[in-house]
């Protein structure tokens, strides 16, 4: 087996490399490669390195302090503000307003105060730096000698940020702050006051994190003080009658035009179904829900937004922006506090979509020194290879073997489903869901099921049954059949469509190995993502070839990672500026005009030796 790599830094001259010192220490904390042009405060959040702030990077709380020992960066506008023009020469400079040009060491002076972090994504520490912000002010009631305006008065209390003020804030601020005898909180979301409250809320904040998958919808209530969740729950897409991929639902929209607006108003209503089940279980007011970001993919965002998804569904396959305009909570049907905010994710195309971007910053691919693989697998399954020096990113239509509906005992993973499989000397071992009689071959049973066959010997490298090697081969019509059970069974046509479903996902990240340099062998992990990737077991997913052939430990199981995203763009402005930044850090490769996509596709449809 070769031995795990770091990609070359080379090859990437537009990136900077930083050492992060503790003050007083000349150990580096912590080294960085990063884009030119990302700010210190950023490079240094992204990877860990906290600095003190309470105005997110904004440029107005002045406590990012940092002193560049090596390296030129250049003093920023507000620098003279809060340094005196020796400490200007001697390397002092605003972290958030420092964008780095050259390779740059950074003393980071020791924290004021501790900055709280939560675990969230793969094994990811984020740093709680929530767009979402209160501030208590108590202010001087206004006299005839004293006639500042109301919002004058409230702004000039918050020395440290300079937000945007909607009109309608207008038009309760004089009533709120005398019934509150002066004493408010101010609620900001990023740099816009979305509420003054009377008195003192400031330990009440909480953001909705929703995952808008295709087939399920989860949401999480996140408390932004201590960064945990306080109540997830998860549903069916009520769009479902409409079909369960996202074809199906654009065709819909094709055929009639009443159906994106059903549709849409089916995604809110699920949406607003969850805020309100995690709002009761966790014990919130939805008023106190100050933002959500929602993760999805392209199609269920846009329709989710009432957005034609029509040229999403044919060559070129173009999104109607990579970057959404502003949202509201509101424009996703969700009931919370009126003036909250939705976040989205950016989009690498139409295949590669929002929810990727998630799950790119929730595995930290992006950040990671060694390369790794992630894959979400699914009907389209989007591969992920890199690491902080170079990362590419590709979609591959794996067809529907995964979906229940296309396999002929195929159902979803619930009670019943064929979960996990095994042969032991000629003999079939099952693992239901629920413990019941099986009822169905769920995808992760689909896969165990070939990988444990071609261990047996029952199939061969080619895909075809081994027809004499057990007794349990029979047919059903015309077709040749193992079965599992007297009710479940495989056949000859499922084995097949799991080969070109698992072809299609080799030749894309063997291509990607292929665009990096890269041996598979030398991959330091592979993350399985998604609904079914998730729960496939490492050793199968090898021997069908679905991954590349290492060892055990280094495939691991990365779960839900476009909520779990989700939940890290709530809890942190600077991770989502890094969600922001992906655009611009991955290059999407499309594998549909590869002239070497057919030949090496049939060299992956047979199964590995
Ligand atoms: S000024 Fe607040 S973080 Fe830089």
């Amino acid at each position: 087996m070769s031995a795990v790599v770091d990609l070359p830094e080379e090859q990437h001259p537009d990136r900077v490399r930083l050492r992060f010192l503790q003050s007083g220490e000349d150990r580096a904390v912590k080294e960085a490669r990063v884009l030119a042009g990302t700010t210190i405060f950023d490079a240094a959040s992204w990877n860990g390195v906290a600095i003190d702030s309470t105005c997110g990077g904004h440029g107005t709380c002045k406590k990012c302090k940092v002193k560049v020992v090596s390296g030129n960066a250049p003093v920023s506008p507000v620098d003279p503000r809060a340094f005196t023009i020796e400490e200007l020469k001697n390397g002092w400079r605003l972290a958030c307003r420092s964008n780095t040009q050259e390779d740059l060491t950074i003393e980071v002076p020791p924290l004021q105060t501790r900055p709280k972090a939560a675990l969230a994504g793969v094994g990811r520490h984020v740093i709680l730096r929530p767009a979402v912000q209160k501030r208590y002010v108590e202010l001087d009631e206004s006299t005839l000698e004293d006639q500042q305006s109301d919002l004058e008065r409230l702004l000039a209390a918050m020395d440290d940020v300079e937000p945007r003020v909607p009109l309608g804030i207008l038009r309760d601020l004089g009533g709120t702050l005398r019934r509150a005898n002066w004493k408010v909180t101010a609620v900001l979301a990023d740099d816009v006051l979305i509420d003054v409250e009377e008195g003192d809320t400031s330990d009440s904040r909480h953001a909705i994190a929703f995952d808008l998958g295709t087939t399920t919808v989860v949401a999480t209530l996140l408390d932004l003080e201590t960064g945990l969740p306080k109540a997830v729950r998860s549903i069916l897409n009520a769009q479902q009658p409409f079909g369960a991929d996202v074809i199906s639902r654009i065709s819909a929209t094709m055929l009639d035009d009443e159906a994106l607006a059903r549709l849409q108003e089916h995604a809110h209503e699920t949406l607003q179904h969850l805020t309100e089940e995690v709002c009761a279980e966790g014990d919130v007011d939805p008023a106190e829900v100050y933002e959500i970001v929602v993760a999805g993919n392209q199609t269920m965002i846009q329709i989710a937004l009432g957005i034609d998804p029509e040229p999403l569904s044919m060559a070129p396959f173009t999104v109607v922006a990579r970057r959404m305009p502003e949202a509201t909570a509101a424009d996703f049907g969700v009931a919370v506090h009126q003036r909250a905010p939705a976040v989205t994710f950016p989009a690498l195309g139409a295949y590669v979509g929002p929810d990727i971007v998630a799950g790119i910053l929730a595995t930290g691919i992006t950040l990671d020194r060694r390369v790794r693989l992630f894959i979400d697998v699914g009907t389209n399954s989007e591969i992920v290879l890199g690491s902080s020096a170079k990362t590419l990113a590709t979609a591959a239509p794996a067809g529907p073997a995964f979906e229940a509906a296309q396999i002929r005992c195929g159902m979803r993973a619930a009670d019943g489903a064929i979960e996990g499989v095994k042969i032991v000397d000629g003999e079939v071992e099952l693992t239901v869901i629920g413990d019941v009689a099986p009822l169905g071959l769920c995808g992760s049973g689909l896969v165990d099921a070939v990988a444990e066959l071609i261990g047996a010997g029952m199939v061969d490298h080619s895909g075809r049954f081994v027809l004499d090697a057990s007794e349990r081969f029979g047919t059903i019509g015309e077709e040749n059949v193992f079965h599992l059970s007297d009710d479940v069974y495989l056949s000859q046509r499922d084995v097949r469509e799991l080969q070109f479903a698992k072809a299609s996902i080799a030749t894309g990240w063997n291509l990607l190995c292929r665009d990096l340099d890269i041996e598979p062998g030398e991959i330091a992990q592979v993350l399985l993502g998604g609904s079914f990737g998730s729960y496939l077991s490492a050793a199968s997913a090898v021997k069908i070839g679905l991954v590349p052939k290492l060892p055990l430990t280094r495939i691991v199981s990365a779960g839900n990672v476009a909520g779990e995203g989700a939940k890290i763009a709530a809890l942190s402005v600077t991770e989502r500026a890094a969600a922001n930044a992906v655009l611009d850090e991955v290059e999407y490769i499309e594998l549909s005009g590869r002239a070497d996509f057919n030949d090496l596709f049939v060299d992956q449809l047979a199964f590995p030796e």
